[in-house]
């Protein structure tokens, strides 16, 4: 449906919530976008009826602006040339790795931050033209950080929130970028702006203090233009009533079953759901799965591995290189372990719809969750979401954000450390009904407590009190 209005509240992010892919006959058609800020933001978008300006995920023309479940979308195009430098570019092949620990080298490239700063003045601008006078606009993560302050210069009246979903690194990484002082001045144009720990709001302030002309005082920066801007944690979280409705459906009971009879009826499944991203850890999980087979501790009768990797920046050459390794590996553990019908790990290079997610979560023993570096990790608690049987274990990364809440019912674990993973998988498979029910039950506390309707709520009031 083609929409025209404007919206008192705007969420600004790189992606739609939907991406635009085309038909085997040509046809366009819409699919939901990967990605944890889409499956958090989404929830809280159906309820608030704002807009959504955003990018539909292809290079080819945008469709303008249409409506979608309660929300009007408002569509960016990017050309080709725009892809490759913005998107794939400076945020993926600069920005993403340097903010996650130069788990990978980043790349320095003028003519990347270039195309940044081009694209993040169109979204900007695209902003500018939905909201009405004094609204409010949430702009996201990492590849728009240019734009609070940009749309500040064009729209004095806003109310600018800017949240941050992966981490804020430390001075001694972040100094590398040439351009650090213009993304700290672009980010000081909001009026709060959320990270997903307070560490993070901690280098974000010492950094600002730092580069710019700003000064820090603990959660207030106070700019060179007399404003004052608040930096604050607020980790984001889950929309648990989706999936505890999921769970319930006769369908996914069914297909719970089924999937476990599908993989053999092992003892043990072990699950693990992420990006192709090498920041998710798949590799030393496998490794540690690997040598756990190796060593006999347990057998491919005893313990299956389903691993989901969705495929993601299938362009940027890190996720070639790292799908190469992942399926090296996968074949490695396979040839060696496995029988006719009976893989040790069932790999799946795919995007599923949620019944089909929430009934992998629910048929898993042990979720395996260990980024190296993860902003918070919703994959985590989408478990724990799903677990109203009050069984299974969540190992989980010290690493990941979702540590700081998740850390009294998880197995914590860092990922590094294979003798300590392959440990740590061992107590989680081996975990008894009244243990698991105790800690299941101290996560859940946390992930239902909070879900993400409370996190954009808190957000919200705090930006609007500034
Ligand atoms: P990231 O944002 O880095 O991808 P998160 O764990 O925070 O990591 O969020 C991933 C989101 O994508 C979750 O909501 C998860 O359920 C969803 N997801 C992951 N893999 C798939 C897949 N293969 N198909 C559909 N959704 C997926
Ligand atoms: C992470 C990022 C999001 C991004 C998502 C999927 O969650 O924080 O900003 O949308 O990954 O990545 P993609 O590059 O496909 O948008």
């Amino acid at each position: 449906m083609e929409s025209t209005g404007k919206s008192s509240f705007v969420v600004v992010a790189n992606r739609l919530p939907v991406d635009r892919v085309l038909a085997a006959d040509g046809t366009p058609t819409w699919r939901r976008s990967p990605g944890g800020l889409v499956s958090a933001l989404a929830p809280v978008m159906r309820k608030y009826h704002g807009a959504w300006v955003g990018w539909p995920g292809s290079s080819d023309d945008a469709p303008g602006s249409f409506s979608s479940e309660d929300m009007d979308l408002v569509a960016v195009s990017l050309s080709a040339e725009e892809v490759a430098m913005y998107y794939e570019g400076f945020s993926n092949a600069t920005l993403w790795p340097l903010y996650h620990d130069v788990i990978v080298a980043p790349e320095y490239h003028r003519e990347w931050w270039d195309a940044y700063r081009r694209v993040n003045e169109r979204f900007a601008r695209k902003a500018a033209d939905v909201a009405e006078h004094d609204a409010i606009v949430f702009v996201q993560d990492y590849q728009l950080q240019l734009v609070p302050n940009m749309l500040r210069q064009l729209r004095p009246d806003l109310k600018i929130g800017f949240f941050l979903h992966i981490p804020f690194p430390p001075a001694e990484l972040f100094a590398q970028l040439p351009w650090r002082r213009q993304i700290l001045e672009g980010l000081l144009g909001a009026d709060l702006i959320g990270f997903q720990r307070e560490g993070a709001a901690h280098n974000f302030a010492a950094l600002a203090d730092r580069y710019t002309e700003a000064t820090a005082e603990d959660h207030r920066i106070h700019t060179a233009d007399g404003r004052s801007v608040r930096v604050q944690q607020f980790p984001i979280s889950i929309d648990v009533a989706e999936i505890t409705d999921l769970v319930s459906e006769p369908d996914v009971v069914m297909r719970t079953a089924h999937i476990r009879e599908e993989i053999g009826s092992p003892e043990h499944m072990l699950l693990g759901v992420d990006r192709l991203d090498y920041t998710k850890g798949i590799g030393h999980r496998l490794k540690a799965f690997d040598e756990l087979l190796a060593g006999k501790e347990i057998t491919p009768d005893d313990a299956v591995l389903v691993q989901v990797a969705t495929p993601s920046r299938e362009r940027v050459e890190a996720y070639q290189t790292l799908r190469d390794e992942i399926e090296l590996q996968v074949g490695r553990l396979n040839g060696e372990y496995g029988r006719i019908g009976q893989p040790a790990v069932h790999y799946l290079h795919s995007s599923y719809e949620r019944p089909e997610l929430v009934s992998l979560l629910r048929a898993a023993d042990v979720m395996v969750v260990t980024p190296l570096r993860d902003g918070m990790n919703l994959v985590a608690k989408e478990y724990v979401a799903a677990r109203t049987d009050l069984r299974g274990a969540l190992v989980l990364s010290e690493f990941a954000g979702a540590a700081d809440e998740l850390g009294d019912g998880a197995f914590l674990v860092n990922p590094h450390d294979i003798d300590g993973l392959k440990r740590t998988l061992l107590a989680a498979m081996r975990i008894d009904d009244a243990e698991a029910e105790q800690r299941m039950r101290a996560l859940r506390e946390h992930v239902l407590h909070y879900d993400v309707t409370r996190w954009a709520e808190d957000f919200v009031a705090t930006l609007r009190a500034t």
